[in-house]
């Protein structure tokens, strides 16, 4: 068993943190989504991984996974020269995949257990193609999936007006090689894309076997900023651990589970886990509270932070409360004093609640 994991796109939902770097990369808990979607391949037993670049974000993804040595595995990156579409991408990957059966990842999304027994499942009934659904309060925002009481497919829908029912598409499946037969048989739909979707349905048509499984745990896709904050929020929960490794000075206190990297400085603050802070960081005279990931290399000073991820080189100063944010790469957030006026340097697509 092989797996690709999708790693190209466009990443418009996320911008403008995506026009510097790729969505795949932003940080959940201060390790970029696809690490913990290696993981999960990894975990399965799955060690010979294909992953989908773009031309515009394959260098960065390459220079962060390398070549999987950290996780024992033999990363092959195969570009995609446009994103026309999940089954384009399996499409372009065909050399690699051979007639290999593969785990297809989106390399976006996160989910709370590992995929171990699905590949057993799938191995098991000899289908051609697995799928994991979740059931969602909001199926019209998602690919739904009507299935019979034994689990097989009946068909998929996008974003269906009339949800069939509330089992959206979780951006993990399973196929064996009879998936390319079904894509040669497939045109692009009416936003330009070749959908997997679409070639699953043709696989339902071709007779083929097209199974389910419902995934038991919580499912995150990180396109959006408050997606992603959740997601953090509860890798934070799961995950979480205590571990100090930078200097804490004595009127700082440290409660729950908090995580502190090399050479960063905590002074007189107060950090109220889960939290996970990096290297080289300094927070002085400051609160963090729960739920918030810093990076590495950042200053926060005479601040309050919650609920917040804030990437590496970023400085907030004299904020007294920073909630619910996203902050990017080298951002710089300070107080206005003196000043009626605001005064800010924002990139384009810029969100600021004021
Ligand atoms: P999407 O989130 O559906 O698409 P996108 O990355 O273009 O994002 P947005 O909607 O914000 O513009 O893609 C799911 C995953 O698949 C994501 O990791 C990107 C990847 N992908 C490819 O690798 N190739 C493609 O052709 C497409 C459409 C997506």
């Amino acid at each position: 068993m092989k797996a690709l994991i999708l790693s190209g796109g466009k990443g418009t939902r996320l911008r403008p943190l995506t026009y510097s770097g790729a969505k795949q990369l932003v940080p959940v808990a201060n390790r970029p989504i696809l690490f913990y979607c290696i993981d999960n391949i990894v975990k399965a037993g799955i060690s010979d991984i294909g992953i989908i670049i773009s031309p515009e974000t394959g260098q960065e993804i390459k220079e962060a996974i390398g070549d999987g040595g950290r996780w024992n595995a033999k990363i092959t990156y195969i570009l995609q020269e446009a994103p026309a579409g999940l089954a384009h991408a399996v499409k372009v990957a065909r050399p690699y995949l051979k007639s290999s059966p593969f785990v297809m990842y989106l390399g976006d999304n996160l989910i709370g257990r590992d995929i171990l027994k699905f590949v057993g499942d799938f191995t098991k009934k000899k289908s051609d193609a697995l799928i994991l659904l979740k059931e969602v309060e909001n199926p019209r925002q998602f690919g739904v999936a009507e299935i019979t009481k034994s689990g097989s497919i009946i068909r998929l829908i996008e974003k269906p007006e009339n949800p069939p029912s509330n089992l959206a598409l979780v951006g993990v499946y399973i196929f064996s090689p009879m998936i390319h037969k079904a894509i040669d048989r497939i045109k692009p739909s009416s936003r330009g894309e070749l959908e997997i979707t679409d070639a699953i349905q043709e696989l339902i048509l071709m007779g083929r076997s097209v199974k389910s499984c419902i995934l038991d745990s919580w499912w995150l896709d990180t396109g959006k900023k408050d997606d992603l904050l959740t997601a953090n929020a509860i890798v934070l929960d799961q995950w979480g651990k205590k571990n100090i490794e930078g200097t804490i000075d004595r009127s700082s206190k440290i409660l729950g589970r908090v995580t502190v990297g090399g050479n960063s400085i905590i002074k007189s603050s107060t950090i109220r886990g889960p939290v996970v802070i990096g290297e080289n960081t300094i927070v002085e005279n400051s609160f963090v509270g729960p739920h918030t990931s810093i990076g590495d290399d950042v200053r926060i000073i005479n601040s309050s932070v919650e609920h917040s991820v804030i990437m590496n080189g970023s400085e907030v100063l004299d904020i007294e409360r920073l909630d619910d944010s996203l902050i990017g790469r080298r951002v710089r957030i300070t107080k206005n004093s003196g000043h009626k006026a605001l005064r800010l340097m924002l990139g384009d697509d810029s969100v600021m609640e004021v």
